[in-house]
């Protein structure tokens, strides 16, 4: 099968290829990601010789260079995660979000009509559901309350998506997942960042008052479910991917101080999030009724894979947060 990757230069996405091209034969690959602040060829580095493997720079919200892609590669597939992934960013800057998340998706979308794809897996985000109240969990048909430009883009795109095949009958699945956590993360998100500022004995800034609970999915079982949901999904569907492995961030935060060696004392409670969701909680069971998938990494020993890959390879950390990375944490966090 030849399968159009898109962001397959960051975290989720190559952990997809790296992956895919590990576990299936008669695959190929093509990886198109704009290399944005969060897209890094080192993350693909072990797949770049493989003759199965290729890489576009490209941007997804480019019709013309969408439809040169499509045109050149004649996807069978398409596993669409590219995006602005990260909440605080989008609280900062929208414009960017809605660019790529929005009209990056009904680019694709059309591309892959045009084209007559067979199969278009849109990647998504339990954070379209907002925050939901104790005991309850979300399945696919809660409603929609994204609270934050991110999660409100993903939700639009979601939408668009589905109608893809309302309209269009095209063969478009939606996956809805939980909090990743592992190897190749960008130090934003809390765990990554955690474990990176932990390492160096910097402060840990812990939003609000650390009660706020998400749930956690190791990547590789983030990958394999998508890889399910690619063969066995249906087409109109929509799978929740959870970890059914809840905790406070503040307990997240605990165990990487311990895991690092680090005094609590590291802990500094800064202002929080707007639009804060305080509880993210869904269920997987139908993907795992309807593909037999179920997540295999227990927290613990995913926290601790994840803590050691940051201590082996502190240059990847470092060359990520040089440069204009550095440059955005002094000009919006500079005062923590
Ligand atoms: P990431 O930020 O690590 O990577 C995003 C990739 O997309 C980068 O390589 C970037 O260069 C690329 N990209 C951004 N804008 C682009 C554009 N306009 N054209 C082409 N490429 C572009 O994100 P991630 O954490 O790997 O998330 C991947 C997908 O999974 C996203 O769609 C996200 O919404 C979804 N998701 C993430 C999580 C999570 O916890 N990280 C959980 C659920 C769903
Ligand atoms: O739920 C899935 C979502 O998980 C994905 O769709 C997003 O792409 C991904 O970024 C993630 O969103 P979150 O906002 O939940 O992730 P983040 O790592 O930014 O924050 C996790 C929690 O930790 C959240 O409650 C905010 C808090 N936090 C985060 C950071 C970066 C802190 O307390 N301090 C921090 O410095």
């Amino acid at each position: 099968m030849r399968i159009l990757v898109t962001g397959g230069a960051g975290f989720i996405g190559s952990a997809f290829i790296r992956l895919a091209l590990a576990e299936a034969n008669d695959l190929q690959i093509a990886n198109v990601d704009a290399l944005t602040y969060a897209g890094n060829l080192e993350n693909v580095a072990s797949v770049s010789d493989d003759i199965r493997y290729t890489f576009i720079r490209a941007d997804v919200a480019d019709a013309t260079a969408m439809e040169a892609v499509f045109a050149a590669v004649r996807p069978e597939a398409v596993v669409h995660f590219a995006a602005e992934s990260h909440v605080d960013r989008s609280i900062l800057s929208p414009e960017p979000v809605i660019r790529t998340n929005l009209n990056g998706t009904f680019t694709l979308l059309e591309a892959a009509r045009r084209h007559k794809t067979e199969r278009f897996v849109h990647v998504s985000t339990d954070e379209v559901y907002g925050s939901i109240e104790e005991p309850h969990e979300a399945d696919e048909n809660y409603p929609l309350r994204p609270s934050s430009p991110y999660s409100a883009a993903k939700a639009g795109s979601d939408l668009l998506a589905l109608s893809y095949f309302t309209t269009f009958k095209m063969n478009v699945s939606v996956t809805r997942a939980s909090n990743n956590y592992g190897p190749h993360q960008f130090p934003e998100k809390l765990i990554p960042l955690m474990i990176a500022n932990a390492l160096e004995a910097k402060p840990l800034p812990v939003y609000g008052n650390g009660l706020q609970v998400r749930d956690w999915l190791y990547v590789d079982d983030h990958c394999r479910a998508i890889m399910a949901v690619l063969e066995r999904g249906r087409a109109g569907q929509i799978y929740n991917i959870g970890g059914s492995r809840s905790l406070p961030n503040l307990e997240v935060v605990r165990r990487i101080l311990a895991a690092t060696d680090q005094p609590e004392s590291l802990i500094r409670y800064v202002s929080d999030r707007p639009g804060h969701d305080l509880r993210y909680a869904i269920t997987s069971e139908k993907l795992e009724l309807e593909t037999g998938w179920k997540p295999q990494h227990e927290f613990e020993a995913g926290l601790a894979e994840t803590v050691q890959w940051y201590r082996d390879n502190a240059a990847w950390t470092a060359n990520v947060r040089s440069g204009a990375y550095r440059d955005f944490y002094e000009k919006n966090y500079g005062s923590r």
